[in-house]
């Protein structure tokens, strides 16, 4: 090969992700709107709260990223609070879907009790597992009601930006008891021409033993199709393979799944979100050593239809 491996500068990763948001489909990233609720106690600090994200085309699924209730006031009802107004409000934008990942050491059955289904989940790079849940409004999910209501004195109110930093801060804090136990590896390489002229790049980073992920992968367009991209793909492979890492995730979209499928090992999550059939899929690959080890610890439900 004519080319040479070295590393990307940050002006490069800067330029491989304006390229990658060219190519995507206008309507997959238009329409993002992030709304934050909190809820305050008697002297106005904030007790709880949640960060949202209406995405994807016009409200077609809202991803509730982060939720967090003040230690000492869990366990009254204010987490379901905020979760029913999330509800409510996802409905009244004729929105029907509500995903959420969340994590062994977090709050799975807390989700569960509020009608979310796990649809993957997959050992993550602390040791823990990572879970990906959703609930579809339209079906027949009764209200849960929890056993101690005593929080509905208090009052879901909208958020701001700086409500958002007090409720992140507070599940960053939560987080920390279990941070990651793992290396990482970041791989942001580049490959050039003989005149050092890029050509093409890949960001990706590998967590020691766990999980590696392909976060960006580009070639020029008149380079295409000569096997660059499968070249530091497969780059990233061999470190994950290195470091005894027994998965590599990346998330594809209907215009560029099938170049991830074809050396695919393993399954992938297809997640039917958007208008026009466009189906967006994390392909997993596997290195067969690990096969075997990985399954019990990854569950895929073949199509989550949204
Ligand atoms: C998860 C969290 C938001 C729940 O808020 P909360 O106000 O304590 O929840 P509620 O009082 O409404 O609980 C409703 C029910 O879920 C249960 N529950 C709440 N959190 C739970 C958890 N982490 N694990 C298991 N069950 C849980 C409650 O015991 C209650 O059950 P019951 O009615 O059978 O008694 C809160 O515990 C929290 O902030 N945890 C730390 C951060 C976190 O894990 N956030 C989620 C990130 S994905």
């Amino acid at each position: 090969m004519d080319y040479k491996i070295e590393n990307l500068t940050k002006e490069e990763a800067i330029y491989i992700g304006k390229k990658i948001n060219d190519i995507v489909p206008r309507e997959v990233d238009a329409d993002e709107e992030e709304f934050v609720l909190k809820v305050e106690n008697e002297n106005g600090e904030i007790i709880g709260g949640c960060v949202a994200e209406a995405y994807e085309y016009h409200w077609s699924r809202v991803l509730l990223e982060d939720l967090w209730v003040d230690e000492r006031y869990r366990h009254q009802g204010i987490g379901s609070m905020i979760i029913r107004e999330v509800e409510r409000i996802t409905r009244g934008k004729g929105c029907r879907v509500v995903t959420l990942g969340t994590a062994s050491y977090m709050a799975r059955p807390f989700y569960e009790k509020h009608g979310y289904q796990v649809f993957t989940s997959m050992k993550a790079a602390n040791g823990y597992i990572d879970y990906s849940l959703v609930k579809y409004l339209d079906r027949d999910t009764p209200d849960y009601m929890p056993t101690d209501n005593s929080g509905a004195k208090y009052k879901v109110l909208p958020g701001n930006d700086d409500d958002a930093d007090v409720i992140l801060n507070g599940i960053r804090t939560y987080s920390e008891a279990y941070e990651e136990k793992c290396e990482r590896d970041d791989f942001c390489k580049k490959l050039v021409n003989k005149d050092g002229k890029f050509a093409a790049g890949v960001i990706a980073n590998v967590n020691k033993g766990y999980e590696g992920f392909v976060t960006a992968l580009f070639v020029e367009e008149p380079l295409r199709h000569q096997g660059l991209g499968t070249y530091l793909l497969q780059e990233v492979e061999k470190l994950a393979k290195e470091n005894n890492t027994f998965v590599v995730l990346t998330s594809a979209g209907d215009w560029n799944v099938d170049f991830f499928k074809k050396t695919a090992i393993c399954s992938e999550v297809n997640s039917k979100m958007f208008p026009k059939d466009t189906t967006v899929t994390s392909s997993t690959r596997l290195s067969e050593a690990k096969q075997k080890k990985i399954i019990p610890d990854c569950r895929f439900i073949p199509q989550l239809t949204v």
